[in-house]
């Protein structure tokens, strides 16, 4: 058993309905997924990370669910879901699904049950207030979507806590009853045969709620808890959290608790760096991520399926993304973020798209792609709030991009899929879809990127220019990338002594062969190297 295997896993992130729909109701399903995972083995991924896979209203895109151990009727049953997990390890990919436990629906049974009578059972299951709470205006994930974080409930005569939407209701972690319950959700699903969980809103879950004190203390002993329990069911299996916090608290969340961490502070870094066409945001990140317990991760990322956050950024460093990459009104989010896909915010050029994602993947950490950016799929603005970057997947120039043969589709098609699809890209060894096979299969035979040490190659190189190396028991790596549009030549000759004969693994075209002495490098505008300096074994 290879208890490390998320160290070097390629993550692909995908909603179950808008991936493939295979019953021609025009909502993606489970028999649909399985269809398309020898598209996924060839792609080079290794984790399927699946958006919530439970029945819900879908007043949150399914992060409201309304039963734990189930599968949304849409998407099949659980006996089309132990299919999915037995396909998927078939074909080496491992699966995880989203816990969303920080709270339910509001047409849960338990928080129906608890509204109805102050005896109820499961009353205690939420956080409730007989008062109208003084701060109930502040701590909204939502804002302009949501006015407050506790909502007066008529039946329960109560107060009740959500930290997200009023359909959200926070489940009471401080109850061991809840806690034995989130226990045994991981274990029904860690049973089946799941790798393990993408923990929603960690920060939160962890957060002792104190009406009148928002700031109230965070209980990290519950995720060592949860730990040990997952580890006790299944040794390997791996508990990756989003948790959007500020740096300096970061480290708590590891060490015995939590495996991986998405990286949100790299994430806002990196859109700085390609806005600015400097990489001083990325080689900051570097220097200030704290040092890691042995076993933990990080989970790098371009986009997900959320608005692109720069609330860590400084109103400056925002203005400039903003400006860059959402520059109208209706691009913008929560006034924090973009929401928008990465190829649009790029100005679709492929040079530039093939350089973001060389930069992710070759960074610390295990890179998380979401489904689509593989062919630099594009926005529908016109949809609502988030819904602009959650449009189907498009397959081929077929009737509905071969993703339904239905009429009506859950969501519409984003603009220019009979030219931008599978297809199509799967003939044309220039594509983006061809580069990101190459790419991806190159990475997973070098065995010191992502889970080596990942440090800046301090020497004079042309404003620009990001020059990092990984490192690892096993050989070296030297990597240039170029966030600017102009060609120029770095000078990388104080590493010749280290690499004795470098071989170049992967680049943007059209660069006369490497010399030994590395004292000329050339790169062109937004180009990439990845030099291999040594091997070991
Ligand atoms: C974080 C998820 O990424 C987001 O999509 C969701 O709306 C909230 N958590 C609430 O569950």
């Amino acid at each position: 058993m290879n208890e490390r295997w998320y160290s070097k896993a390629v993550v692909y992130c995908l909603d179950i309905d808008t991936f493939q729909d295979s019953n021609g109701d025009g909502v993606g399903d489970i028999r649909g997924l399985i269809g398309r995972l020898d598209y996924l083995a060839r792609l080079g991924i290794t984790c399927l990370w699946l958006h919530p896979i439970h029945p819900s209203p879908n007043r949150d895109d399914g992060y409201d669910a309304t039963d734990f151990y189930n599968i949304d009727p849409r998407f099949g049953t659980l006996g089309d879901f132990a299919e999915l997990l037995h396909e998927a390890r078939n074909r080496g990919i491992r699966v995880i699904i989203d816990l969303v436990v920080n709270h339910v629906s509001n047409e849960h049974p338990w928080f129906q049950s608890a509204r109805s009578s102050p005896d109820s059972p499961y009353r205690d299951w939420f956080v409730w207030s007989e008062e109208a709470p003084s701060d109930r205006k502040q701590g909204m994930v939502f804002p302009g979507e949501q006015d407050e974080t506790w909502t007066y409930d008529r039946t329960a005569k109560a107060w009740f806590y959500h930290r997200f939407y009023d359909f959200q209701p926070d489940l009471n972690i401080t109850n061991p009853e809840v806690r034995e319950e989130i226990k045994k959700i991981c274990a029904f699903w860690l049973q089946l045969g799941v790798s393990g969980f993408r923990m929603d809103a960690v920060p939160f879950i962890i957060e002792r709620t104190e009406p009148g004190n928002p700031d109230s203390p965070k209980d990290f002993a519950f995720l060592s808890e949860l730990r040990q329990h997952v580890q006790w069911r299944q040794g390997d299996a791996l508990l990756l959290a989003e948790a959007n916090v500020e740096p300096a608290e970061l480290t708590d969340y590891f060490g015995g608790r939590l495996h991986m961490l998405f990286d949100f502070m790299l994430n806002a870094r990196l859109m700085l760096a390609l806005a600015r066409h400097d990489p001083e945001p990325v080689i900051d990140a570097l220097r200030d991520t704290p040092a890691l317990p042995d076993g933990a991760q990080w989970a790098t990322f371009l986009r997900n399926h959320d608005e692109v956050d720069l609330s860590r950024l400084t109103a400056d460093q925002r203005a400039d993304v903003f400006e860059a990459f959402g520059p109208s009104p209706d691009m913008r989010l929560y006034d924090r973020g973009i929401r928008r896909r990465l190829a649009p915010m790029l100005g679709n050029d492929l040079r530039r798209i093939q350089l973001a994602y060389a930069l992710q993947f070759s960074l610390r950490g295990t890179p998380v792609l979401r489904y689509g950016e593989e062919l630099g799929m594009g926005e529908d603005l016109s949809l609502e709030g988030r819904m602009a970057i959650r449009t189907p997947m498009q397959w081929s120039p077929a009737r509905n991009a071969g993703f339904s043969s239905a009429d009506t589709l859950i969501r519409p098609l984003a603009e220019g899929w009979e030219t931008l699809n599978v297809t199509v890209q799967r003939n044309d060894r220039q594509s983006l879809l061809s580069w990101f096979e190459r790419m991806i299969h190159t990475l997973r035979e070098a065995p010191e990127v992502g889970a080596g040490s990942c440090e800046h190659v301090d020497v004079p190189v042309p404003r620009g220019v990001l020059a990092h190396r990984a490192v690892d028991s096993t050989g070296s790596m030297l990597f240039l990338h170029n966030l600017a549009d102009s060609a120029c030549e770095a000078d990388m000759s104080s590493l010749a002594a280290e690499a004795g004969y470098p071989v170049e693994v992967l680049s943007d075209d059209g660069y006369d062969p490497i010399t030994d002495d590395l004292a000329t490098v050339a790169l062109n505008g937004y180009g990439f190297r990845w030099i291999r300096l040594r091997r070991n074994s």
